[in-house]
């Protein structure tokens, strides 16, 4: 057991309280920017193509020093360096954490047990880069001689979101002539649906999954390749030119029936929700090309090196990870939107609920003590403009606190007409908007300026002080996405070490996982299940008897 102090009994906590109770106890940001209209200018933190505007928050100079002085009493960049170095970070699983070495330089050395761990991932890069570059021209062929013209993607979690968001957020950039669809909820309805227009004999299926244990994934992997037997006359050669596995488990890859060639290998330092830029990155490889695959990777490299080198007070993760803090600490916010202004960007916060709450969905500390301070927010949204017609309602005038991520470019992506390219700035005025009215709503004198009765003045003021970030980028390239998701992985990373919580386990999900395989045989054979409770036992009963009809 380790001696660091209970995080709440910090000197650096309670001052963060007290300042809370006492200079911030009722924190407007109308008066803030009268008292200091420079924080719109300051308040900003740049990195690679992203500008990040923080100035519409809930703090002011001395909340952002205390909050650093947090950080640097908790040790955050000590298990950053660690991280970078290999080290075995993810105690409970005593593995190393090292997702950044996936987009590494050629030359670069990171070492995980005295071994370099960076060619080993370039000789994988370049294994997909041919294969992808096989499939794109052609050269892959299916087992009928047939050119590929669709891919589908099987896995869940991390070797589902990653790729899928990713493949939405850089369509324009993806080859329109192959269909790429991704398949990962057990529900047959899923498979059916991805599958029952396309001809097996131009499908090629990746099967994404880090252990090949995951009974969702090797459940639809099993159906699809009875589909594609039955599409090609039985003929159990034809799953070596149709199916491809990304994987850290060689064995059970085999044991499946994939060719140990059509592999292409990740290993256990690289966590599920951080793995979209492994091999578990092919099936967008493929979409959208190597070259693109890369500027993708540094992306994400640029922001890496900032979030390493760049001092405390303009580092956009740290100062991102702090803000949570601020909310989810100080103020009880339970929650954390993110509002992508960008039609692309439809699976990002999908993609991120993964990434921070599988991380810091955690309630004990590394030492296995129950922590006495919450952790990790909801993290929910979706993109900007449809979400102002359906819950900004709540954001703007309910009664919980809900500090939300306003992400936009300067110029639309995707090869649109000009009548199509002049709504961006419509999309944009949303944004800039929905950023102002939140923080500074609309006061009762307002209103009432505007003539509205005054039985109705109450409904119409907006109260305002609704915190925002705002990220704003030129454009939503590969290496900006890159950059926006390298961003979001080291946030997370700084409030788990601050929490001092395991973000890089996940045995919450274990528990169901373990019963739903005991259940299930009640379910098909109507088996006994020792030790079901009675509520889940009815639940089964009434099942089986609706099931018969
Ligand atoms: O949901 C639990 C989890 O282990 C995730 O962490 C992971 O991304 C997902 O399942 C899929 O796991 P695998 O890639 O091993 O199939």
């Amino acid at each position: 057991m380790s001696d660091i102090p209970v995080l709440t009994r910090r000197p650096e906590w309670t001052a963060l309280e007290d300042h809370r109770s006492e200079a911030m106890q009722r924190p407007r940001l109308r008066e803030l920017f009268a008292a200091d209209p420079g924080r719109a200018e300051r308040y900003v933190v740049r990195v690679g193509d992203l500008r990040i505007d923080y100035s519409k928050h809930l703090v002011t100079d001395e909340t952002l020093a205390l909050l650093q002085e947090l950080a640097a009493a908790t040790g955050v960049s000590g298990l950053r360096d660690a991280m970078f170095r290999g080290e075995r970070i993810n105690i409970t699983e005593d593995r190393a954490v090292l997702h950044t070495a996936l987009r590494a330089p050629r030359d670069a050395v990171i070492e995980v047990d005295g071994e370099n761990v960076v060619p080993k991932v370039h000789a994988v890069l370049d294994r997909m880069s041919a294969f992808a570059e096989r499939v794109r021209s052609g050269e892959w062929t299916g087992h009928t001689g047939k050119r590929i013209r669709n891919v589908v993607n099987i896995g869940i979690g991390g070797s589902d979101l990653g790729p899928a968001m990713a493949y939405e957020a850089l369509r324009a950039y993806t080859d329109r002539s192959l269909t790429v669809r991704f398949v990962s909820n057990v529900d047959g309805a899923d498979l059916h649906e991805a599958v029952r227009d396309l001809d097996p004999a131009e499908t090629l299926f990746v099967v994404a999954s880090k252990t090949f244990t995951t009974i969702e994934t090797i459940t639809n992997a099993t159906s699809a390749r009875s589909w594609l037997l039955a599409g090609l006359d039985g003929d159990p050669k034809a799953v070596a030119r149709h199916f491809v596995a990304l994987s850290t488990n060689a064995g059970k890859v085999t044991e499946f029936g994939i060719d140990a060639d059509n592999m292409f290998e990740f290993w256990d330092w690289v966590g599920g929700r951080y793995s979209y830029d492994s091999a578990i990155g092919l099936s967008l490889m493929i979409a959208i090309g190597p070259e693109r695959f890369r500027e993708m990777l540094d992306g994400f490299r640029i922001v890496d090196e900032h979030f390493r080198t760049a001092p405390a007070e303009a580092n956009a993760p740290l100062i991102m990870g702090l803000l949570g803090i601020w909310y989810g600490n100080f103020f009880e916010a339970e929650s954390h939107a993110v509002l992508p202004y960008s039609h692309y960007l439809s699976r990002f916060t999908a993609y991120l609920q993964q990434l921070d709450m599988e991380s810091n969905g955690k309630s004990v500390d590394r030492d296995g003590r129950t922590v006495g301070w919450t952790t990790g927010p909801v993290v929910w949204g979706t993109p900007g403009t449809n979400g102002q017609h359906a819950y900004y309602q709540l954001i703007h005038q309910g009664t919980r606190l809900i500090p939300a991520d306003l992400i936009g470019f300067a110029r639309p992506a995707g090869e649109l007409s000009d009548e199509l390219k002049a709504q961006h700035d419509l999309l944009m005025a949303n944004l800039f908007a929905q950023g102002q009215a939140l923080a500074f709503g609309k006061t009762a004198d307002e209103v009432r300026a505007e003539g509205v009765p005054e039985e109705q003045v109450p409904h119409r003021t907006f109260l305002g002080n609704h915190p925002t970030t705002t990220i704003l980028a030129p454009a939503l390239t590969p290496s900006v996405l890159g950059q926006l998701v390298a961003l979001y992985e080291h946030k997370v990373f700084v409030q788990g070490a601050i929490w001092n919580i395991d973000s890089f386990d996940q045995w919450g999900v274990e528990l169901g996982k373990v019963l739903a395989r005991r259940v299930e045989p009640a379910l098909t054979e109507g088996a006994e299940v020792p030790g079901l409770d009675p509520s889940t036992a009815a639940l089964v009963a009434a099942y089986r008897e609706l099931r018969k009809v």
